[in-house]
């Protein structure tokens, strides 16, 4: 059955079951893999994408149920919030093996622009559901807040 979804500004159609869920689509169907596979029960966020710009777990979305609703992947991350944090991620060098980095800046860019200066506690709660097995949250952390200090001062 071909299932319409909007990913990237871009309408694609996908045969698929209606089950299948949106991770699949993104990387089997569409051959978009900066999206990653990692525990399939929405529990470590390698599968991150935005849905109408909140963070969402793609493992578990299945695409019957998504309509109309604009899909963002790490393609096609272009906001200023997403491009800020692509920076700071590279000034400080956050990734190691790099595997849960698209979801981590999936999450940390839906956090940015819902809240342009997070505190700690703020950056914790948003990327909680983001595990990383190299440990890089300290400078996840402290690259959030670059990119939020990056942003203010281009506007001033
Ligand atoms: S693969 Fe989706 S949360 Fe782990
Ligand atoms: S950078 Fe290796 S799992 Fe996060």
């Amino acid at each position: 059955m071909a299932i319409s979804l909007k990913i990237n500004g871009e309408k694609h159609q996908v045969d698929a079951d209606p089950d299948t869920p949106l991770l699949w689509a993104i990387r089997d169907h569409l051959d978009m893999t900066g999206t990653k596979f990692g525990c399939g029960i929405a529990s470590c966020g390698a599968c991150t994408v935005h849905l109408n710009g909140q963070a969402v777990r793609s493992c578990v979305l299945p695409i019957s149920v998504i309509g109309d609703q604009e899909i963002t992947t790490i393609e096609g991350l272009s906001s200023r919030e997403g491009k800020a944090i692509q920076a700071a991620w590279d000034e400080l060098a956050v990734v190691q093996c790099g595997y849960c980095q698209s979801g981590q800046i999936m999450s940390a860019t839906a956090l940015l622009e819902n809240n342009a200066s997070p505190n700690d506690a703020d950056i914790d709660a948003a990327l909680s559901g983001n595990i990383c097995r190299c440990s890089t949250y300290t400078r996840i952390r402290a690259a959030v807040k670059h990119a939020s200090q990056t942003i203010s001062v281009k506007e001033v």
